[in-house]
């Protein structure tokens, strides 16, 4: 009976160990389950060789030891020796093999690049992983770990890598109660209140699965700050997570708060030209780094949406960035200041702060069009910002909508380090509960053509450094992680991770090879899965502008918390928070007039992009709203008014959903039924939101159109009123910055 119970606790803990509730992420080591090429893996890989003379090489040999036995389901010796078919790993301080390797080759591997080759050493058949550094070693081994996981061959191999931008970093906005602006997937994986006593393992997986894309950098703290991060109190507990990281290669940064200085450093004023503020500044710097020598710097967020900022003592958002900038340079740091801004408000200087007020304004000024505002503000300092400053831009000139075009600002500061914001989180994304792959919005936005300096001269090239000769790059992702079993939330969530760490390393890889890798790292690599799932993938975010945002509509959704549509919302506290703003719908059309005609938004970029987008009869129509005002009755397509085309977009998108839906169904026999389920009733909720954008919005735009709908679509179920009395005062991701 005894006996009995223990085989039943074994087979449990067996089953418990490998729940597929998705915490594993990509990074699931499961054994090969194609027998022919597991006999090839074990007959290529019979033991490595990997000295752990590092923290980073040693989680290195730990990382590779454990996946090779988990996916080869064999014991790997860790030997000192090169014995044929063995993986040598290392750096030339670390082998002499690796020395000799990597100075036999011209290789160009900077601070974390890596070589992956199949060669001959001593007459043995090797497979060597070297890098000039040991996180490039690291690196390098993730990179091997992907190629078993995704089933490629691994016995002619010659890879050389090297990240196309440095600054890869994760932004969290985490407040210091847990709360996550903007999170959709739990409370905050900072546990503020255990650190620095307690270390989760979930920091160590989360330092794993970074490093395993490549990401290198980790802003811990919400962009609307809490200065209180900065007291010695935190920056105890903050020193934790960054000694978990390290080995990672990870370096942590934090949101510095303006008014720090009068908030918890007890000074009268926090102007940026002030020798008392910036020594304050200067001593926390000093501070900071004697507790954490790698400490990456600051992500700014200044006179933006009632943060405190320079231009509250009649300073420049320069004069701000590089009173950081100076702060950090002695030290190795850089500066995030961030050009997420649309007012042109004087705000109140340190009075109000004093009291703690740092929402309250003095009066509003009536302002231009809100996506000129950052340009308007930022093009004149073209030049001023020190060396160890980036400046961080959203993707879009609004706010991380389903569809954007791409910041102006990316074609207007060649004498400045632009680094690219977009949003994992799915703030106007469906949240939680949709299904979108983000990567085909990434790479809409890394392959636009600015036409700065000609044909070609991409965003990707922009942030990358390489069109202006930058000397510090960045690349930034509003993370979407929350302490969820499954981290994101929604299982397809992780893939939009994945998705910006492959992508900040090389931005030339497709989306479409990004969705295969995920999914065979996740999933399964059967074929019979993958092409649907692909295709549900790389259909979904187009799926999603369709039922939410068609034809460039933006900003439409609910106030504040911006989950479902709200077209009609006109009462929000300032002018540009309403949607009415930005759809401008009336009886004589839809769309925002950005042309000369109207607030001349287009003028911002250089003739070219003009050209693509200023007239209503070529512009692509997935743009055409956010530029034109448009007649209900104008032809857009052979036969299709914009009414028509308005109403077969938005059905187009319910539809998708739908098939979508039958598309997963069809997949249940190839993956566990627990991930399968999750998915099948997320896309459920989807199915329901979809028709509820298609219906509110179509249902509101009507009482200006005036005109039918189509005879052949689904007519909504309930009307207008109904729509507009549904209210969420609990949706998720507003958690207010404590
Ligand atoms: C959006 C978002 C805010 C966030 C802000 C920012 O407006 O809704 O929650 O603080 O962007 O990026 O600073």
């Amino acid at each position: 009976m005894k006996k009995l119970f223990l085989v039943a606790c074994t087979v449990l803990v067996a089953v418990l160990l490998q729940a597929e509730d998705g915490y594993r992420l990509w990074l699931r080591y499961d054994k090969i389950d194609d027998a022919a090429l597991l006999q090839q893996y074990r007959n290529t890989i019979s033991g490595i060789q990997l000295e752990p003379s590092s923290p980073t090489l040693s989680v290195a040999r730990q990382e590779l030891l454990n996946a090779l036995q988990s996916l080869l389901d064999k014991q790997i010796t860790s030997q000192q020796t090169i014995t044929g078919n063995c993986i040598v790993a290392g750096t030339p301080s670390s082998s002499s093999i690796v020395k000799q390797f990597l100075s036999a080759g011209n290789f160009n591997l900077g601070k974390e690049g890596f070589v992956i080759r199949s060669t001959n050493i001593e007459g043995k058949k090797v497979t060597v992983i070297a890098a000039g550094s040991d996180i490039g070693v690291l690196y390098g081994v993730f990179t091997f770990l992907r190629l078993l996981q995704t089933h490629q061959h691994i016995n002619d191999l010659s890879i050389t890598s090297v990240p196309a931008i440095q600054n890869r970093i994760l932004d969290h906005w985490d407040n210091l109660n847990r709360t996550i602006e903007r999170g959709y997937a739990g409370i905050s994986i900072w546990n503020w209140h255990t650190l620095p006593g307690y270390i989760d393992k979930r920091y160590i997986d989360y330092a794993r699965a970074n490093a395993s894309i490549g990401i290198n950098g980790s802003v811990l703290t919400n962009v609307n700050a809490n200065a209180l991060v900065l007291t010695k109190e935190y920056l105890l507990k903050v020193k934790a997570l960054a000694d978990v990281f390290r080995p990672y290669g990870i370096k942590v940064y934090l949101t510095a708060k303006f008014s720090a200085p009068i908030e918890i450093g007890g000074l009268k004023t926090a102007d940026p030209l002030d020798t008392a503020v910036q020594n304050w500044w200067n001593e926390k710097c000093n501070e900071i780094y004697a507790l954490i020598p790698d400490f990456g710097g600051f992500l700014i967020k200044a006179n933006s949406e009632g943060q405190p900022g320079p231009q509250g003592y009649g300073r420049t958002h320069a004069d701000g960035a590089n009173m950081f900038a100076d702060a950090l340079a002695p030290h190795g740091g850089i500066v995030m200041w961030r050009a997420f801004v649309y007012d042109v408000r004087v705000q109140k200087t340190n009075e109000h702060f004093e009291e703690g007020k740092t929402h309250e304004h003095s009066a509003t000024i009536a302002s231009d069009d809100r996506f000129k505002q950052a340009y308007n503000e930022f093009k004149p300092l073209d030049g001023k910002f020190r060396k160890n400053v980036l400046i961080q831009v959203k993707n879009g000139p609004i706010d991380f909508q389903p569809r954007e075009p791409f910041s102006p600002l990316f074609g207007a500061m060649p004498q400045t380090q632009l680094m690219m914001e977009f949003q994992l989180t799915q703030e106007y994304l469906g949240q939680a509960t949709n299904l979108v792959f983000e990567a085909p919005l990434f790479k809409e936005v890394l392959v636009a053509d600015t036409y700065t300096k000609g044909k070609g001269s991409t965003v990707a090239k922009v942030i990358d450094g390489s069109l202006n000769n930058n000397t510090v790059t960045g690349i930034a992702g509003v993370a979407n992680i929350g302490n969820d079993i499954d981290w994101t939330g929604h299982p397809f969530a992780q893939s939009n991770w994945y998705a910006f760490g492959r992508l900040a390393w090389d931005h030339d890889l497709s989306a479409a090879q990004i969705a295969d890798e995920w999914l065979r790292q996740t999933f399964s690599n059967n074929s019979a899965f993958l092409d649907p799932a692909k295709t549900i993938m790389l259909t979904s975010r187009e799926t999603l502008v369709d039922y939410m945002t068609p034809l460039g509509l933006h900003h439409i959704m609910g106030t504040s918390h911006h989950y479902g549509p709200a077209p009609w919302v006109d009462n929000a506290g300032r002018a540009d928070w309403n949607p009415v703003y930005y759809h401008k719908a009336d009886s004589a059309g839809i769309g925002f007039d950005r042309t000369a005609t109207g607030s001349n938004a287009l003028s911002q970029y250089n003739p070219e992009v003009q050209k693509q987008w200023n007239n209503v009869n070529t512009c692509n129509e997935k743009y055409v709203l956010w530029f034109h005002h448009v007649p209900w009755d104008f032809k857009i397509q052979p036969g299709r008014t914009l009414w028509d085309e308005l109403c077969y977009k938005y059905n187009t998108g319910v539809d998708s959903v739908r098939w979508m839906q039958a598309a997963w169904n069809g997949l249940a026999t190839y993956i566990d039924q627990e991930r399968f389920e999750d998915v099948r009733m997320l896309l459920g909720i989807q199915e329901t939101e979809a028709v509820w954008w298609r219906n509110a919005c179509l249902l509101y735009f009507q009482t200006f159109s005036k005109m039918p709908f189509p005879a052949n679509y689904e007519k909504p179920d309930h009307d207008l009123e109904y729509y507009k009395a549904l209210k969420f005062p609990l949706a998720p991701g507003i958690g207010g910055n404590m």
